[in-house]
């Protein structure tokens, strides 16, 4: 933050020569694309998720805003012809455990909207995974706040190094689909500030993000746009939040939001009113809001400008695709995880018969997840399917899948062995052709998307009684899953791998090809826990589903901050697959993990060792075991650690001493006693636990 008291004095310097029109200009975003019944954007706008018209006689450039939490956004493809690099969902990157990779997304992200003339990313999605069902949990990074907000805390960094501002989003507890504009998410503020509102702590300091955006729902009570407790106490007070509070859209109900933190009001023509435009003057006018607080809002967006370098003049120019295109691949090969193999994979060292490849589309492409975060991928579109409800999105809801063929990378990676393809729409005629084949890969998907939630862990469609019956004619059966969400397996002991490659963006094919094919060592860890069955989750179905539109609800998140595979330690649950899990083709061993206390912070130090015959990479997880004496689970470091066959790596963790914390009243409180950590390869399989003792220490709220 080199620059930051400059950006704040320029701030304050360029507001003090605003005329009110031009404040007020400034504190909501319109919307850039035609929508029914409001008057066309003006022509010369591109078309985008919203705007901010500029004051060209201060130098305050358009801020011209487009989602792209996976990739820039061609919303209903309204800008003709214009495509982007399309990444893998970011459930994938959270798989990767990967900062560096994060980082680099976020430039890429930051140098593919300047180049098409964008200047506000409104990416940065960290919701937790509270919940398998959830329809947008395949846009955010799991189910651990120190995964979720380094990770996007990382690629925020990146966007903005790039003069582009990015957000994160949706503040706060925005975890389920349904009801979301009507739901009330209860939760006491310890565990809040312990879970969810530390991932955005923890990303917000980080990645420094010009914005944050808020969520739809409500959250003990208020809606998230006016809640001053979150907007003001927590954001700006407690942590010094000095960027800009922005509402998503539709999402701002009164006019009071903007004396509870709300800085701006998003495509403010979709609320029932533009309440930051005639409604706020009248407050202002009258007193109820103050000329302080107005100046404030305008200079937090000026700030995010210049710290940004956003208000650099925006050209139009060519993008490095194909520098992009690999990108998206190696984000989608590292975020693959392999949950099962009992030596089929890789394919390679495997046998030459004939290969049978059934279902998902495999032989067009790869699918995508659905909203507001969908590309238009830069590979083309294979086939999309107006699939109407139940999305919210109704009838513009598309089942898309990216011209990327699994069954064609496989071609080309295994060019001695004789594919083909079945789509396992009969499933006995399936069957009974899997029994001529000598290996069956079968392609299971589970489509998910903004303002749907799934009703439960079951594959949908018949997909288990497929897969059940292929492997009875076949036993050389495995499973490449594109999910949104951890699903059942009932056929799990019955198939020889399963490969999870979430929804693996444009460049999808080539990466499950990589992975199968042994050309790259899987290294993914799951960033979520997989369940047994419903019953073993804080919520077995989300609450209100399939109620109309509009309905109240209550949702008590009394689970607190035992959040994923926290809640399943505490209640001794053995999920399907625990939180961090995933195999290799090689092996790995952790060596002499120490604990030490430097200045006033904990760190580890280990080392890692590939004691296989492959170049892999391994994801050592360090777990808080004990606090105090007491039991808990805590991931409270992770890397991803590149090794070659016999190499060993010393590693090095600074933990983060609010995750040895609980918060207690006003802050953090460590309490005196025995702290024993393990490092993990995954939140279950746990090894050898080291004690120290940790004086009592109490923390700010703010950064420690
Ligand atoms: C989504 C946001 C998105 C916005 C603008 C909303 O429906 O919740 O994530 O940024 O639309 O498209």
């Amino acid at each position: 933050m080199a620059d930051s008291r400059d950006s704040d004095s320029r701030a304050a310097d360029t507001e003090a020569r605003m005329s009110d029109d031009e404040r007020f200009q400034l504190l909501r975003s319109e919307l850039a694309i035609p929508w029914p019944g409001l008057p066309p954007p003006p022509a010369h706008w591109k078309i985008s998720s919203g705007r901010v018209p500029g004051i060209p006689r201060l130098d305050i450039p358009d801020l011209a805003e487009t989602d792209a939490s996976l990739g820039i956004i061609n919303p209903f493809g309204l800008r003709e012809g214009d495509v982007a690099t399309a990444l893998p969902a970011g459930q994938a990157l959270a798989a990767t455990f990967n900062a560096n990779l994060a980082h680099d997304s976020g430039v890429m992200l930051g140098a593919e909207a300047r180049a098409k003339g964008f200047n506000v990313l409104l990416g940065g999605g960290l919701n937790l995974a509270r919940d398998f069902y959830c329809g947008r949990n395949f846009e955010y990074l799991g189910e651990d706040p120190l995964l979720a907000g380094v990770l996007a805390g990382e690629s925020v960094r990146g966007t903005q190094s790039q003069g582009v501002i990015a957000t994160v989003k949706h503040y706060s507890l925005n975890v389920q689909e349904t009801l979301r504009d009507t739901l009330d998410a209860r939760i006491e503020d310890s565990a809040h500030r312990e879970s969810d509102l530390l991932a955005f702590q923890i990303a917000i300091e980080r990645g420094q993000p010009g914005a944050v955006m808020g969520a739809y729902n409500r959250i003990n009570g208020e809606h998230a746009s006016s809640n001053a407790h979150l907007l003001t106490t927590v954001l700006k007070q407690d942590w010094g939040y000095p960027g800009w509070v922005m509402s998503d859209r539709g999402a701002v109900h009164s006019v009071e939001s903007f004396n509870c933190g709300l800085d701006q009001q998003s495509g403010a023509a979709l609320d029932r009113q533009v309440w930051f435009d005639g409604p706020l003057r009248e407050e202002v006018a009258a007193g109820r809001v103050s000329r302080a607080r107005l100046s404030d809002a305008v200079r937090r967006i000026l700030r995010s400008v210049y710290a940004a370098g956003a208000d650099r003049p925006l050209k139009e120019s060519a993008i490095d695709y194909a520098a992009h295109a690999q990108m998206a691949r190696e984000i989608a090969a590292q975020g693959m995880v392999l949950l099962k193999n009992d030596g089929v994979l890789p394919l390679a060292d495997a046998g030459a018969g004939p290969v049978l490849v059934v279902g998902g589309q495999a032989h067009l492409g790869v699918l995508a997840g659905y909203g507001s975060s969908m590309v238009t991928p830069v590979c083309g579109v294979a086939a999309s399917i107006p699939v109407g409800a139940p999305s919210g999105f109704g009838v513009s809801s598309r089942q898309v899948y990216f011209a990327s063929s699994p069954l064609e990378a496989l071609r080309n990676a295994l060019p001695y062995r004789q594919f083909s393809y079945d789509s396992g729409y009969f499933p006995q005629t399936t069957a009974a052709r899997a029994a001529h084949a000598s290996l069956v890969i079968v392609f299971a998907t589970q489509w998910q998307g903004e303002s749907m939630d799934a009703d439960s862990l079951t594959l949908p469609q018949g997909q288990d009684a497929l897969i059940a019956a292929i492997t009875q004619a076949n036993p050389n059966t495995l499973v490449v899953l594109q999910t949104g969400n951890p699903v059942r397996m009932p056929w799990l002991k019955q198939v020889r791998a399963v490969l999870q490659a979430w929804y693996p963006g444009q460049e999808g094919g080539a990466a499950i090809a990589d992975v199968l094919s042994g050309r790259v060592n899987p290294s993914g860890r799951l960033p979520i826990t997989f369940p047994l069955a419903e019953s073993q989750a804080p919520r077995a179905r989300a609450p209100g589903l399939g109620a109309p539109d509009g309905k109240s609800l209550t949702v008590n998140y009394f689970e607190g901050s035992d959040v994923g595979y926290r809640w399943y330690a505490k209640h001794g649950l053995r999920p399907l697959f625990a939180f961090g899990h995933g195999l290799s083709y090689t092996h790995f061993k952790h060596l002499g993990l120490k604990l030490a206390i430097e200045g006033s912070t904990l760190v580890a130090r280990f080392e890692v060792e590939n004691i296989g015959e492959r170049l892999g990479a391994d994801v050592p997880q360090l777990y808080l075991v004990e606090a105090a004496g007491q039991p808990v689970r805590r991931l409270v470091g992770f890397e991803r650690v590149e090794l070659q066959p016999g190499e060993r790596r010393a590693v090095q963790m600074t933990i983060d001493a609010r995750l040895l914390a609980r918060w207690e009243g006003e802050g953090w409180s460590q309490h005196a006693g025995r702290y024993r950590c393990a490092l993990g390869r995954s939140a279950l399989r746990i090894g050898r636990r080291v004690g120290i003792v940790l004086p009592q220490r109490t923390l700010p709220p703010s950064r420690p």
